[in-house]
């Protein structure tokens, strides 16, 4: 099973991805997730990811074409996997379909989560983040047990530094102008779900299961 899991900023890919991937025992793999710990080790690719990052915008096209080219060579993906927040743009998505060569998009279902951009907001002014295992909390909707503390590992949760107001903005605007176009690309190859992102996460579950088969 070869997933894409497309939608704005906060619609909640990652908590949904992060929840199939544990029950269907395959990959999930967010571009996100892995420039981020490349930001906070200070790599070469975290100093180059950085400033994009922080203001909103896209990390280049042939710099998250190389991580995923990587990761994709990995043993756990020959199963299938699950890809959180990429592709983002439409060169990224021509260039995800040569690298898997099989059909034309090389991926067998794309789910498009939607939500209201009030809602969004609301979702990603209060995530909480745990640096250390990538877990995600809301202060409303999800919280810890403890505040400030990862249920999980015990690490100190943060707020990411993209989850401020104004690069929030930027994010969706980003989101509209670049990433929108792809609704097309895979409507047209006809492997585009739309998902309701709204209620609870059990809610969208439920839904997601439906898209992708039980
Ligand atoms: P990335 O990390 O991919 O961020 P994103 O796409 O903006 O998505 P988010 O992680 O913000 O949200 P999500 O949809 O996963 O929601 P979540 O489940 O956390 O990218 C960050 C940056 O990296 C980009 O801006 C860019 O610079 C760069 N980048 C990454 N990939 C790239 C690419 N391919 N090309 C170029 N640049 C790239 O949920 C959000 C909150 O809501 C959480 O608090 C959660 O607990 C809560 N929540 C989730 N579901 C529900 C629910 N049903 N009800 C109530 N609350 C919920």
């Amino acid at each position: 099973m070869r997933l894409v899991f497309l939608g704005p900023p906060g619609v909640g890919k990652g908590t949904q991805a992060q929840r199939l991937s544990a029950e269907r025992l395959i990959p999930k793999i967010s571009t996100g997730d892995i420039l981020r710990e490349a930001v906070q080790k200070k790599t070469p690719l975290g100093v180059e990811a950085r400033s994009f990052m922080d203001g909103g915008k896209l990390v280049p096209d042939e710099v998250v074409i190389g991580i995923i080219r990587e990761r994709l060579k990995d043993p756990d993906c020959r199963g299938g996997f699950v890809l959180d927040g990429f592709p983002r743009t439409v060169p990224q998505a021509q260039t995800l379909g040569s690298m898997l060569g099989r059909t034309q998009s090389g991926i067998d279902r794309v789910l498009n989560f939607e939500l209201s951009n009030d809602e969004l907001v609301r979702r990603l002014s209060g995530r909480r983040s745990c640096p250390d295992c990538q877990a995600v909390y809301h202060v409303e909707f999800n919280p810890p047990k403890k505040p400030d503390q990862c249920d999980r590992c015990g690490g100190k949760l943060i707020q990411r530094s993209d989850d401020q107001p104004e690069t929030i903005r930027k994010r969706l605007e980003v989101y509209q102008s670049q990433t929108l176009p792809l609704i097309r690309f895979y409507g047209d190859q006809g492997i585009l779900t739309s998902i309701d992102g709204s209620g609870s996460p059990e809610t969208v579950y439920r839904r997601v299961m439906t898209a992708v088969g039980k």
